[in-house]
C-alpha cells in the first residue's frame, strides 16, 4: 500500500510489495507519534538486519535488479583497477587487497585475473560485505571463475588493523547514511521523516548543533551563503568511514570510485534540491520516502569531504580524476589492443562497453576516482590530468 509507486516507476512484484510493507511496519514502529532523522531512517531501509535493502536478500544487480555497476558493465574496469593495484603491490614489495562492499564479486574477479597475468597476485584478497547474501554470491562466483585462486580469498567482519597493499572501493561510498537539511527562515533544520497516512512524509525541525555547525563551515569554505530553501545533505557517517579505512591501512593506497562532486559544485546554489538518489527496477529518481526496503537510497558524495578524512587520517590525496580519464591514463588502450582482429559482433559489445564506461552521459564524467596514498607513490591513472586541486 504506502509501497505504491508514482512517477512511472514500475509496481514491485507481490513478494517484493509484501516485503516492503513488513519493512514499513517496522519503520512505523521505529518512528512512533514523532519523527527520526533522515540518517537514521537510510540506514533502516538499507541496512536493517533481515530486512534492509542491502541485507535482506533482494535482487539488486543486473537486469533482474535495480542497477548496474562499472564492474558489471565489463571486465576492463577491473583490469584497469589491477593495473593500479599492480604497481601499488610493486612499490610495496607485496601486499594484500581490501574491497569493501564487493556487490556479486565480479570486480574481485576481474582484479585477481589480471593480477595473474601480470604475476603480481597480491598475497591475500580480503572482502568486506555487510550482506550474507552477497557474500554467498562473491564466493559462489571467485569459486566458479577462479578456483585456482580461491584460497587467496578471505571474507572479514571488520576493517583490519595495519594494511599494506590496495584497498578498492567502487559504489560503496553512496550507501552510507546522510544527513539532509534545509535552510528556512535562515535558520539550518534537519530533515526527518514522520508517518503519514499509509506512508512516510518529511518534517524539518531545528537542526541540532553539530549539523548547523556543519552546514554553516560549508557555507565559510564555499564562500556560499545558501538561500532560503536550499536543501542537502552532508555525511558524517561517510567522514568517519573513511577516517576508519584509512587509519586501517599501514602501507599502501585507497582507490574510491562513485559518483560525486567537489564540494564547490555539490552545494553550487542552484543545485537546490540535494544530491539523493534513489534506484528501483533500473529507474532513477528522488523519493526516498517510498518502496521501503526494496529500492536502493544512495546520495552522491562530497569528494572534498573524502579527501579531508583521508587527510585528518593521515593519508595524502595523490589524485583526482574522472572515471574516464581513470580509465584512458591506466591502461584502458593497452587492454582494447588485438580488439581489430576479434570477430565484429564481440568488437561491437566491447565498444559498447568502454562507451558506457568512459561517455560523458554515461558513466564517464558523473563518476569520479580519488587516490589516496600513504607511502607509496600515486598509481599511474592519477598522475595525468589531476583534478586534486578542485577538491
Ligand atoms: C552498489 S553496491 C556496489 C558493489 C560493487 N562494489 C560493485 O561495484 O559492483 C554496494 C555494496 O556495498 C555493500 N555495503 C554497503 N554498505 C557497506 C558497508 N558499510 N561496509 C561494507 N560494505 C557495504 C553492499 O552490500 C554492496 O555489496
Amino acid at each position: 500500500m504506502q509501497s505504491t509507486p508514482e512517477n512511472g516507476l514500475p509496481e514491485p512484484d507481490a513478494e517484493s510489495a509484501r516485503h516492503a510493507d513488513k519493512v514499513a511496519e517496522h519503520l512505523r514502529e521505529l518512528v512512533g507519534a514523532g519523527s527520526i532523522s533522515f540518517a537514521e531512517f537510510m540506514q533502516a531501509v538499507l541496512y536493517t538486519p533481515g530486512l534492509g535493502y542491502y541485507v535482506a536478500g533482494s535482487r539488486k544487480f543486473g537486469a533482474q535488479g535495480d542497477f548496474v555497476t562499472a564492474p558489471e558493465v565489463s571486465s576492463l574496469f577491473g583490469h584497469v583497477v589491477a593495473n593500479q593495484c599492480a604497481a601499488v603491490l610493486d612499490e610495496l614489495g607485496g601486499g594484500d587487497v581490501l574491497e569493501p562492499g564487493a556487490g556479486n564479486g565480479q570486480l574481485a574477479v576481474a582484479i585477481l585475473g589480471r593480477l595473474a597475468e601480470l604475476d603480481r597476485l597480491p598475497d591475500r584478497y580480503l572482502v568486506l560485505e555487510v550482506s550474507p547474501e552477497l557474500q554467498a554470491r562473491q564466493r559462489e562466483a571467485l569459486r566458479e571463475q577462479l578456483p585456482e585462486y580461491f584460497r587467496r580469498v578471505e571474507w572479514l567482519a571488520d576493517i583490519p588493523d595495519a594494511h599494506r597493499g590496495v584497498v578498492v572501493v567502487n559504489e560503496v561510498a553512496d550507501a552510507i547514511p546522510v544527513e539532509r537539511f534545509r535552510i528556512s527562515e535562515g535558520q539550518v533544520m534537519q530533515a526527518r521523516v514522520a508517518v503519514d497516512g499509509d506512508g512516510f512524509g518529511w518534517r524539518y525541525d531545528p537542526a541540532p548543533a553539530a549539523l548547523s555547525d556543519a552546514v554553516r563551515r560549508i557555507e565559510q569554505q564555499t564562500g556560499f551563503d545558501f538561500p532560503e530553501g536550499f536543501t542537502s545533505e552532508v555525511s558524517p557517517g561517510l567522514r568517519n568511514w573513511i577516517k576508519a579505512v584509512c587509519s586501517a591501512v599501514d602501507r599502501g593506497s585507497v582507490l574510491l570510485f562513485d559518483y560525486g562532486l567537489p564540494r564547490r559544485e555539490y552545494y553550487a546554489p542552484d543545485r537546490s534540491d540535494g544530491w539523493l538518489r534513489c534506484h528501483f527496477r533500473h529507474r532513477a529518481h528522488s523519493d526516498p520516502l517510498i518502496l521501503t526496503g526494496i529500492q536502493d537510497v544512495t546520495s552522491w558524495v562530497d569528494f572534498t569531504a573524502v579527501a579531508e578524512s583521508a587527510v585528518a587520517a593521515g593519508m595524502t590525496v595523490g589524485g583526482y580524476v574522472s572515471q574516464a580519464e581513470f580509465l584512458l591514463h591506466g591502461g584502458l588502450d593497452e587492454a582494447l589492443q588485438g580488439l581489430a582482429d576479434l570477430p565484429a559482433a564481440q568488437q561491437a559489445l566491447i565498444s559498447g562497453q568502454v562507451k558506457k564506461l568512459t561517455l560523458p552521459g554515461e558513466m564517464g564524467e558523473n563518476f569520479k576516482s580519488i587516490g589516496l596514498c600513504r607511502g607509496v607513490s600515486a598509481p599511474p591513472a592519477f598522475r595525468y590530468s589531476d583534478k586534486a586541486h578542485q577538491l
